[in-house]
């Protein structure tokens, strides 16, 4: 993984970088690749489509096929599974993924009216609705439902600000006070300044083997235990219910089966906290607390470093930053360093099985992946 925030290389500078860092790590060269799948969702804002050649070419495989995946905000956790299928398929033995994102030199109003795009444009977008505004809907919903209060929406971005103060790699490196989310902006209400992610650049790239290379290859590994992905309805004025996405959950269910393993035996996640309501309903979603108990399970510190389930160590998305098509692979990253022991002033001690839960837009794609540790 890069360091996220803002950067001065191009995107494709930044993905071929990162993708060389995780092949040095994996112990092979880049010549043992089979096949690349890479995420670029604003490469447009670059003058540039079409990414896989070019990246391929860079780490000198361009003879390799490519393809590149856009699935929103969840862009690089579908290519995950899309290599995923592939080895388990037999098809391939050794596959890149990789995604990243260069989004500062668009400032706020150009990239919230880009990212706008990856809403339903012609009844959300085109009438004036914005990312904020979307989750900012939802975050009413669960607030009148369940009472969820706007001092558990700030537990949320505290814990992650404060989780990003232990990560190296992280965008805001900033502590963050109950009066400073307080007095901070309104962005669309209920959310504050520190509701949200900001707009970051920056890389993450994972090397993916069938486990008879991977063992060939070196001791240290992490399996993948389960790769679901699973769909909601695209628009939110079609949804039945605003307090839940259903597609997380169907692909946490799926993700929990494939695994043979249920909520309780996750010892640390990486959650899609777009928004820090987001975050709350995803654990709600995920089966790690009741319906309407998220909120409250922040508040008690029952998701921090040390609680007895973590949440977002990284920083999450609020704080270690949202480069779009870095975020699944970044999410990835994390729970390899975690599993692994390696994860420094973050680690979540004894943490053997982990969760990335990843999601694109209000939740139309969403993508769960479950990581163990090999024994
Ligand atoms: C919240 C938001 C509107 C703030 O934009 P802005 O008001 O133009 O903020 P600026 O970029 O001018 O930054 C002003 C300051 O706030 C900080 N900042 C910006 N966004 C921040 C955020 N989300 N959280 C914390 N700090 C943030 C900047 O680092 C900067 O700090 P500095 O003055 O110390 O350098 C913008 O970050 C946003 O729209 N985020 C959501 C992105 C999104 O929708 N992603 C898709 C999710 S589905």
């Amino acid at each position: 993984m890069s360091k996220f925030g803002k950067m001065n290389e191009s995107s494709r500078e930044s993905i071929a970088a990162t993708s060389m860092k995780a092949i040095e790590d994996a112990g092979i060269s880049p010549g043992e690749i089979d096949a690349s799948f890479y995420s670029n969702a604003f490469g447009v804002t670059e003058s540039q489509l079409h990414i896989g050649p070019l990246i391929n070419s860079a780490i000198g495989i361009p003879d390799k096929p490519s393809l590149s995946v856009e699935s929103a905000c969840s862009s690089s956790s579908a290519a995950l599974n899309e290599a995923y299928a592939h080895i388990a398929a037999g098809l391939e033995e050794i596959c890149l993924v990789a995604g990243g994102e260069k989004l500062s030199h668009l400032g706020t109003m150009s990239a919230t009216t880009y990212f706008a795009m990856g809403s339903d444009f012609r009844y959300e977008a085109a009438n004036g609705v914005t990312f904020p505004g979307l989750y900012a809907s939802m975050a009413v919903a669960h607030m009148k439902k369940f009472g969820t209060t706007q001092d558990m929406l700030a537990s949320v971005a505290i814990k992650n600000h404060d989780n990003a103060l232990k990560n190296p790699l992280a965008h805001l490196h900033k502590k963050l006070t109950r009066e400073a989310y307080m007095e901070s902006p309104v962005v669309a209400y209920p959310f504050h300044l520190y509701d949200c992610c900001p707009f970051s650049d920056g890389a993450a790239a994972v090397v993916v083997a069938s486990e008879e290379r991977a063992r060939k290859i070196r001791d240290e590994v992490v399996d993948i235990a389960a790769s679901e992905r699973a769909g909601t309805t695209a628009t939110l004025q079609d949804r039945e219910d605003l307090t839940s996405i259903a597609g997380a959950a169907l692909a946490g269910s799926r993700a929990y089966k494939a695994a043979h393993i249920g909520p309780e035996d996750i010892d640390v996640a990486e959650v899609h906290d777009c928004f820090t309501i987001a975050e709350i309903m995803a654990t709600e979603d995920l089966r790690f607390f009741e319906k309407g108990e998220g909120g409250r399970a922040v508040q008690d510190g029952t998701t921090c470093i040390g609680g007895k389930l973590p949440v977002n160590p990284s920083g999450g998305l609020k704080a270690k930053g949202h480069p779009v098509s870095a975020t699944g692979t970044a999410q990835i990253h994390e729970l390899y360093e975690q599993l692994l022991g390696k994860a420094g002033d973050r680690q979540v001690e004894g943490a053997e099985i982990g969760l990335a839960h990843n999601v694109g837009a209000t939740g139309g794609s969403c993508s769960v992946h479950i990581l163990k540790r090999r024994r």
